[in-house]
């Protein structure tokens, strides 16, 4: 089965969840935060044409505290730019995740949410209106010109699927085996499969949002990076390697 069918966070809010399990990812929101708002700010004071309502995405929006607490800061950086922003009194706001994401937990949770936007802000700031877009952020997911903000935070580093070519076998010995991403022992050619997968990844990415954003306006990304060139030095891999090492020793118990 295709990886954009299957792949999800843990669902709902138990010690294993993703929800309980993501203070990382809040960490790399908060480091953001203030490049969130300066992106609202240069858009909202650029007389950025209004088509009636905003569009705001979050794409890779997962479900959890940090689903929500993004939005609460774009609403921020949107209400303290309230000046310049007078144009633009509804906001469409979609979150986007695959199809298995846990869309429900969210939903569940957005009563709370819009009477917490109503006391803080005032009942007249604006109305938002938003809704969950399942699908994969390699491709169209909005209709052209529809969205003013994008953003989307730990999630780019998913390729959509497995570089072609890995799980073959080359001279009776599977190129990458035992490993579940580029790692110290992996071939040139792990690497450039790898890198390969990115570059149409991502081409793709752009393409789809160039349709989608209107002119004028903003998108912010954050996605993991590494202080080396090399992707095989000890701080890109070794999380990964310890990852693949539990998962060989958990297939290697269910096989004996
Ligand atoms: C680590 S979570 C980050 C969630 C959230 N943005 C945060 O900062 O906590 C990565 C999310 O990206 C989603 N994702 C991965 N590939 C995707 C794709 N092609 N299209 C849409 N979402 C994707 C995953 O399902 C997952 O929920």
């Amino acid at each position: 089965m295709e990886v954009l069918q299957i792949l999800h966070m843990n669902k709902g809010n138990d010690e294993t969840s993703y929800a309980q399990n993501s203070k990382v990812q809040r960490k790399i929101l908060s480091v953001v935060k203030p490049i969130i708002d300066e992106a609202v700010q240069k858009m909202l004071c650029s007389n950025i044409a209004p088509i009636g309502s905003m569009g705001i995405a979050d794409l890779g929006c997962s479900s959890g505290p940090n689903t929500l607490l993004l939005i609460s800061e774009i609403i921020d950086a949107i209400h303290a730019t309230s000046s310049c922003s007078t144009s633009f009194t509804e906001f469409r706001v979609f979150l986007n995740d695959l199809f298995s994401n846990d869309f429900n937990t969210i939903f569940m949770s957005l009563p709370a949410f819009y009477n917490q936007l109503k006391e803080e802000k005032g009942a007249g700031f604006g109305s938002f209106f938003i809704s969950a877009v399942p699908g994969s952020f390699y491709g169209r997911l909005f209709p052209a010109k529809s969205l003013h903000f994008v953003h989307s935070s730990s999630s780019l580093h998913w390729l959509s699927q497995v570089p072609p070519g890995l799980d073959c076998q080359a001279a009776g010995k599977a190129l990458n085996k035992g490993k579940i991403y580029i790692s110290k022992t992996s071939p040139q050619c792990v690497l450039e499969a790898y890198s390969l997968q990115f570059h149409k990844d991502f081409l793709l990415f752009l393409k789809s949002r160039a349709e989608e954003i209107v002119g004028g306006g903003r998108m912010v990304l954050s996605l993991i990076g590494r202080s080396s060139s090399d992707p095989s030095t000890q701080e890109s891999c070794y999380q990964w390697e310890l990852l693949a090492h539990a998962l060989m020793s958990m297939v290697s118990e269910v096989n004996t």
